[in-house]
């Protein structure tokens, strides 16, 4: 474990950058042996990403009370956070057995990973998002959440985020490391932007790819839900249940544009330039087409 010299809330164990009151090292070191059923389904990202429009998906396709709303449950109850060990924020799966579907999130990098998994028994979605919008959402996200080093601008985040002294370590790493080893799981890569752009493909991809069929009124439903729109008014989506003393704002703090190309509005020419170029030298092989602006 090594400290993070940028921001002393971070630790570094393996590739992985950690946070010292959501995570341990001796809790991650355990999910190395975590026993994994056959119809568990594992949702994965890099922060930012969209892992809570994914998880709202998600709970909305595998759950009828969650769907029509008789359900309480928030997202990541719905679908508990794999390596958070934190006494606020925590769920404890451990109860969660009885459940099928088991859902999980996780930022966690491919090494990092349950080991069983990587015998293709459970389900894996990896969604992923262009690394320019993801940095920009980063960036807003470290000026919203209280217990991060709050960076003095954009210049200073993109040199933390550039060398992977952010939440969950660098991007280019965890893309690479999830997508060169793909092979070794029964996984399901999807894009943030794909999303955005046809929402309902991407349903219809997932249901596919989970063995669940919808009938045409209950997939429209999911698609209408999972709206940016309507998210943002669902209390189970868009975090007002966490912990108030985690942010300086109270509402919306996950749904703020939910856009393609808001990167545009942060980084300078020159930014931008730096930014491809180690995009192109880092990337070199992935055949992974990132829309970066529509
Ligand atoms: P922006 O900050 O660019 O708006 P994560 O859940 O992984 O932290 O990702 C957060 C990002 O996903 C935010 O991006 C958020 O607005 C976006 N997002 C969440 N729900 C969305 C939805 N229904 N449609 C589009 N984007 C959504």
């Amino acid at each position: 474990v090594t400290q993070v010299l940028s921001d002393p809330n971070l630790f570094r164990y393996k590739e992985f950058c950690f946070h010292s009151m959501l995570h341990t090292k001796e809790h991650i070191e355990t999910l190395q042996d975590f026993k994994i059923k056959h119809d568990d389904v594992f949702l994965v990202t890099y922060p930012k990403s969209g892992t809570i429009w994914t998880q709202h998906i998600l709970s909305l396709i595998c759950s009828e009370g969650y769907r029509n709303g008789t359900e309480e449950t928030t997202t990541d109850t719905r679908i508990p956070w794999l390596e958070t060990k934190s006494p606020d924020i925590h769920v404890d799966w451990t109860k969660y057995a009885e459940i099928s579907p088991r859902l999980f999130t996780t930022h966690l990098s491919y090494s990092l990973i349950p080991q069983e998994l990587k015998t293709k028994k459970g389900k894996v979605i990896y969604v992923v998002r262009n690394p320019k919008d993801v940095a920009a959402s980063f960036y807003h996200f470290y000026n919203i959440f209280v217990h991060l080093k709050k960076p003095a601008n954009f210049d200073e985040f993109m040199e933390r985020f550039l060398a992977g002294d952010v939440v969950a370590g660098l991007w280019f790493d965890h893309v690479q490391g999830w997508y060169s080893h793909k092979d070794e799981f029964n996984v399901l890569f999807l894009k943030y932007e794909d999303m955005i752009m046809d929402l309902c493909s991407i349903v219809q991809k997932i249901c596919k790819f989970l063995g669940r069929e919808l009938d045409e009124t209950t997939l429209n439903t999911v698609v209408e839900k999972a709206s940016f729109k309507n998210m943002k008014m669902d209390t189970r989506a868009n975090g007002e249940h966490l912990p108030g003393q985690f942010f300086n704002e109270n509402k919306a703090r996950f749904m703020r544009k939910g856009t393609i190309g808001d990167w545009k509005n942060l980084m300078t020419v020159a930014q931008s330039e730096q930014f491809d170029a180690i995009f192109k030298e880092k990337m070199k092989g992935l055949p992974i087409i990132f829309t970066w602006d529509i």
